[in-house]
């Protein structure tokens, strides 16, 4: 019973920024749970490479190119994700994005662009896609990678949090349009997760650690509870949820 009700058995998962990190240590969750997982990045290299570690194990994997700031060329990323799978994609694990950190008044035009490009307009015009696709069979469910800097303020970080507000925001309003169209749309707030991502932030590491409650950073597998919840049977009555995985850093300010 348990394991039905979380299983991702004859589902097909896209999983955008699967050549590392978090959506890396997913697509191998996703596809233990029963998924045929298309992993999708700008470093295709990468994700061919973990696709095949993934179809040795016996599993259901493909890899394929995605840049999510190129808007034109996303339409044809799905075609090669369903090509590849055999299937049209039931779940999107929206998942790609870059940070910056530098004070607000240095913060450059060119990089907050990159910031909104890949973390606020890429996520929507990937969701977009989805949501066309999944709409025409009334079913699907999308999860937004956001962050506990979509929810509370950090320092250095104005376009990266602004970005993840908006992604928050994103997802009520898609959720609530949705909802009559078969989709479910949820937002996962990582706080801080050792990836590579965590390099840039490595400076206020101690601080970082010191303000979460539960006194310790994260790992990608902190994060296998809730991403098989919201994409499976278990989540069916779940949308418009924006939920913390941060060891409770979200909650206080020291
Ligand atoms: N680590 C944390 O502490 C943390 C906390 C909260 C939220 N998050 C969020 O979690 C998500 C994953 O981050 P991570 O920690 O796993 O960092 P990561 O290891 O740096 O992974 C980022 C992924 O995004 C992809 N990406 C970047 N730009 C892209 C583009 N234009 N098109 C397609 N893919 C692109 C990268 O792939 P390519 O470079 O190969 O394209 C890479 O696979 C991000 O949205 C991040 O904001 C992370």
């Amino acid at each position: 019973m348990t394991d039905s009700l979380f299983s991702l058995q004859g589902k097909t998962a896209l999983i955008t920024g699967a050549s590392s990190g978090i959506g890396l240590h997913i697509a191998g969750v996703y596809a233990r749970a029963g998924a045929h997982v298309v992993l999708a990045a700008r470093r295709t290299d990468r994700v061919d490479e973990a696709a095949a570690a993934l179809r040795a194990a016996g599993h259901a994997a493909s890899g394929i190119h995605l840049d999510v700031t190129r808007g034109d060329t996303i339409a044809a990323a799905f075609d090669a994700a369903e090509q590849a799978a055999g299937a049209p994609v039931d779940i999107l694990y929206n998942n790609s994005g870059v940070i910056y950190t530098k004070p607000f008044m240095e913060q450059e035009e060119a990089e907050i662009a990159r910031v909104f490009d890949t973390n606020l307009k890429g996520a929507m015009l990937v969701a977009q896609e989805a949501a066309r696709r999944m709409a025409a069979r009334r079913s699907g469910i999308i999860i937004n990678i956001a962050s506990t800097a979509g929810l509370r303020a950090g320092g250095t970080l104005s376009s990266y949090c602004a970005s993840k507000a908006g992604l928050i925001h994103l997802t009520h309003v898609m959720a609530l349009e949705l909802a009559g169209k078969g989709i479910r749309v949820n937002a996962i707030c990582p706080g801080n997760i050792e990836t590579d991502m965590q390099q840039s932030l490595k400076d206020f590491e101690q601080a970082l650690v010191k303000r979460t409650p539960m006194r310790r950073f994260g790992r990608p597998d902190d994060l296998d509870g809730v991403s098989l919840l919201l994409a499976s049977d278990a989540g069916r009555y779940i949308t418009g949820a924006a939920i913390p995985v941060d060891g409770g850093q979200a909650l206080t300010w020291m």
